[in-house]
């Protein structure tokens, strides 16, 4: 029962540690997170993409399970443009935050496109698959073209 005690007491100090509003501590980690979960999203997606372009043969399972995990990776970049990290070691631009609407526009395009790469894969058909590819990798590159410096 003490050893209990200890333990839930330690957990709610360790809880209480972690800034309340503040998502990440330093902008440098939110360009980091940021970066990260493109990485991973950008990985699963490419699995996808070559099944899609015939560079690896088509398997439907493996098509499924990376749409999946890239499916849930979309959602997580967009946290990570917390403002005051428009500089630094970031190839994000400057108007992402001026512009901020249309950014996040962009951002549910790409969700949405991800969305339905993630039924077509389920699907296991390997035309649709390939559109909503095709479709996904736009919006991918209409974002990158206005919001991302070379
Ligand atoms: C709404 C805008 C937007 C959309 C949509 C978007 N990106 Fe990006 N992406 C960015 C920005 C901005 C950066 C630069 C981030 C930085 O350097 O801080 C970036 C960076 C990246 C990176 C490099 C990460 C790194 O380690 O530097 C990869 C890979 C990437 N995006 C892949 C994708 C893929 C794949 C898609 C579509 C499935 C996508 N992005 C959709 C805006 C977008």
């Amino acid at each position: 029962m003490k050893r209990l005690l200890v333990a839930a007491t330690a957990l709610a100090g360790l809880i209480t540690a972690l800034p309340a509003a503040a998502q990440f501590q330093k902008p440098e980690d939110a360009v980091k997170y940021r970066k990260a979960a493109f990485t991973v999203m950008a990985a699963h997606f490419g699995r996808v993409g070559a099944m899609a372009a015939g560079r690896v043969p088509f398997d439907a399972a493996a098509a499924a399970a990376n749409a999946e995990i890239a499916a849930s990776m979309a959602k997580l970049p967009w946290a990570g443009f917390t403002d005051g990290t428009s500089s630094g070691d970031t190839r994000a631009k400057p108007e992402i935050w001026t512009d901020r609407a249309k950014f996040d526009a962009a951002a549910s395009k790409t969700q949405d496109e991800m969305a339905k790469l993630n039924v077509a894969a389920k699907s296991g058909n390997l035309d649709q698959i390939k559109a909503a590819v095709g479709a996904t990798g736009q919006s991918c590159k209409a974002c990158h073209d206005a919001y991302r410096k070379e």
